[in-house]
């Protein structure tokens, strides 16, 4: 069949190159975007005179069939047709006859394709924050009833000193919060409409950019024709902001895998979100979290194979470009599901409070806060305090107990200097409670922490629900 664009070819196009060529059968994802840029060119080209209010309407009722079309399923997608924007067009002619062959006018696939991705782009960024918020709320919801379960805070991946669970989480929920702010400014900084560049120069026609822009839900349109077209900087931010949601999911899922060894023992996973081992019939296996580890690997890799397709490319639009597409459908594909999988694995997760209480109680941690006692209240300086710490650590080691389970009467003997009320410092309780400063793990700063998140997330909801509002104008 002649190609859309055959006229100054003799031959055929070969078959090999027909498939090596074809990015149809990625980038018919886009397939809403497409249709939706095609409506607001054909009514811009209405407003300017270029098509009569008849052209424009039967245009319009064309593209809305084959989008009902293809949300059916029923509509062929070929590889003669080589990407969705000819895909389209073609099946536009064939209903509407000679009038769909005027849509393309004061239009290239180059400011096509540039829209198309960008508008798929930004819905998905939209999307990315609703799960990341609805994330943070189920973690902030499991963070409120635990501001008083004591486990050990780590360093090193060694026992350090008391924190609460829900201090832990909202550490968590502090990555996400970085996130969304940084889809944010992507969406900011990237919502703008390059429909109306033409191939890479303009138009000689008199596009109204203006109007393509605030009916398409832009902020406005792009500055240069040239730089619309060859400009895939929204591609990689996304691809960049979705590597480091992952790298925070991955950290997330090594802990779920840590906390649910037999060694740790802080969690189980549900049997809904756990799997067993083909051999072994006593295994319960945390795939879960460990697959939320490895998917971060792809991620970067779609981040890094797009870096490396940019590099060096020439102004204005190559055809390397088409490269572009499905690391980025592969990346967001991957974080939605992972986003809505991590939320169900956590919501039906059990934490073992009594066993991180128990682990708390190895490694002495509130040994600090007899240093910081002796310091505080028996006038010892640090060094010395520090030293006479050591010597209580030992007692407690001796025994075979952890410090905070010494008799007071013990505690004293170690020096005379040591006085009475010691006892009480060292609870693993008091240790958590006395961290008071803005941001530390006392449970009423705990409390506190919880509700800056939830007002953030308020605030969040309330921005995504204004751009909603913006591209559904479109
Ligand atoms: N399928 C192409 C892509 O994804 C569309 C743009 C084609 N433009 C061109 N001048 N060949 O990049």
């Amino acid at each position: 069949m002649a190609k859309l664009w055959g006229g100054r070819f003799s031959l055929e196009s070969s078959s090999l190159l027909e498939e090596f060529n074809a990015s149809i059968f990625f980038d018919k994802a886009l397939w809403r975007e497409d249709i939706e840029g095609s409506k607001a060119h054909a009514q811009m080209l209405g407003k300017i005179g270029v098509l009569t209010p008849t052209e424009v309407e039967s245009i319009i009722n064309g593209l809305d069939q084959i989008a009902s079309c293809i949300q059916k399923g029923e509509f062929t997608f070929k590889a003669s047709d080589e990407d969705i924007h000819m895909a389209i067009e073609s099946a536009l002619i064939e209903r509407i006859g000679d009038v769909g062959k005027k849509l393309h006018t004061a239009r290239s696939r180059n400011d096509q394709v540039a829209l198309d991705f960008r508008l798929y782009v930004l819905r998905y960024n939209r999307k990315i924050r609703t799960s990341l918020l609805e994330l943070m709320e189920i973690l902030l919801g499991i963070a409120s009833e635990h501001t008083q379960s004591i486990m050990p805070g780590m360093t090193h991946l060694q026992h350090a000193q008391p924190v609460n669970f829900g201090f832990h989480l909202i550490a968590w929920v502090c990555n996400f919060k970085r996130d969304i702010e940084r889809l944010e400014d992507d969406y900011k900084r990237n919502n703008f409409c390059p429909l109306g560049s033409g191939a890479l120069a303009g138009t000689p026609y008199n596009n109204d950019r203006i109007y393509l822009s605030q009916t398409l839900g832009f902020a406005a349109p792009t500055i240069n024709a040239m730089d619309s077209v060859s400009d895939r900087d929204f591609a990689l931010d996304m691809l960049y902001s979705l590597s480091m949601i992952m790298m925070h999911i991955s950290r997330i899922a090594e802990e779920l895998v840590l906390w649910n060894t037999q060694e740790f023992a802080f969690i189980s996973l549900s049997d809904a979100y756990a799997t067993g081992s083909s051999i072994m019939p006593q295994k319960k296996n945390p795939d879960v979290p460990e697959l939320l580890r490895g998917k971060s690997g792809r991620v970067y890799g779609s981040l890094m194979g797009l870096l490396a397709v940019m590099k060096g490319l020439p102004l204005a639009y190559n055809k390397d470009t088409q490269e572009d597409k499905e690391g980025v459908f592969d990346a967001l594909k991957n974080v939605s599901i992972c986003l809505q999988i991590a939320k169900e694995c956590l919501k039906s997760m059990t934490i073992r409070v009594d066993n991180m209480y128990k682990m708390a109680k190895r490694g002495h941690l509130s040994a600090t806060d007899l240093a910081d006692f002796l310091v505080r209240q028996c006038n010892v300086a640090f060094r010395d305090a520090h030293h006479i710490t050591g010597q209580v650590v030992a007692l407690a080691e001796e025994r075979g107990v952890d410090i905070s389970d010494l008799e007071e009467e013990e505690i004293m003997k170690v020096d005379s200097r040591i006085k009475a009320g010691v006892k009480a410092v060292l609870s693993l309780e008091s240790s958590m409670n006395a961290r008071d400063t803005l941001g530390g793990t006392s449970s009423k700063q705990t409390q506190a922490q919880i509700q800056v998140c939830k007002d953030f997330i308020q605030q969040a909801a309330s921005r995504l629900c204004e751009s909603e509002n913006l591209s559904k104008g479109a």
